[in-house]
């Protein structure tokens, strides 16, 4: 059996995606970790029958938040990877040393280009014809470490920013899944 912690600040639809896919597989969900008390990541984990937990950043202040954060995932080992989906802190040093090469991302561009926030509406209305998502690993860079998949999309002419918003989250939904089952059964 494989063990994962999914970690997210927010709507968590990346999180259902991969809880539906390895329903049925050989891959445990242990936990999903938010700094965000109003994250809905962590009423879906509930639903799901998963471990929520909280820490919550505005609450302690980034280095107890850090320090409790790594306490926690002590806490779960050993373990196989940890998913970010949609966690919007920058992980600090010593938790990505620590977890180096076991912690993936998922960012809803082609990076390098688009890095950041809202990253669909900045490549939307740069005018790219064509964006798409990206895989990779975690280092101490905001979303610059080694890319372990890319997908593309065209954008069309009559593409909206809703349209492209829809599109990607599909993507997403299908891909990220299946490359973490890959890092995990192939070990990318
Ligand atoms: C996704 O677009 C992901 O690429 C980005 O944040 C968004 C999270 O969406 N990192 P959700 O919380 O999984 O619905």
């Amino acid at each position: 059996m494989k063990k994962i912690i999914v970690m997210g600040s927010g709507y968590g639809s990346n999180f259902q995606a991969i809880y539906e896919y390895f329903k049925n597989k050989p891959v445990e969900i242990l936990a999903v970790i938010s700094d965000n008390p109003n994250a809905f990541i962590l009423k879906r984990a509930q639903n799901c029958n998963i471990k929520a937990i909280l820490i919550n950043y505005k609450e302690l202040g980034k280095e107890k938040y850090n320090e409790e954060l790594l306490k926690t995932l002590i806490s779960f080992e050993p373990f196989d990877l940890i998913v970010l989906a949609g966690y919007l802190r920058i992980l600090p040093e010593f938790i990505v040393k620590r977890y180096f090469k076991k912690i993936v991302n998922i960012h809803p561009s082609l990076l390098p280009a688009f890095k950041g926030l809202n990253a669909i509406e900045k490549a939307f209305k740069y005018g790219v014809k064509v964006t798409g998502i990206t895989i990779h690993w975690v280092n101490e860079e905001v979303d610059a470490g080694e890319i372990i998949e890319q997908v593309c999309i065209r954008i069309e002419e009559n593409d909206t920013l809703e349209s492209l918003e829809k599109k990607i989250h599909e993507i997403e939904h299908y891909y990220y899944p299946r490359v973490i089952e890959k890092i995990l059964f192939e070990k990318l």
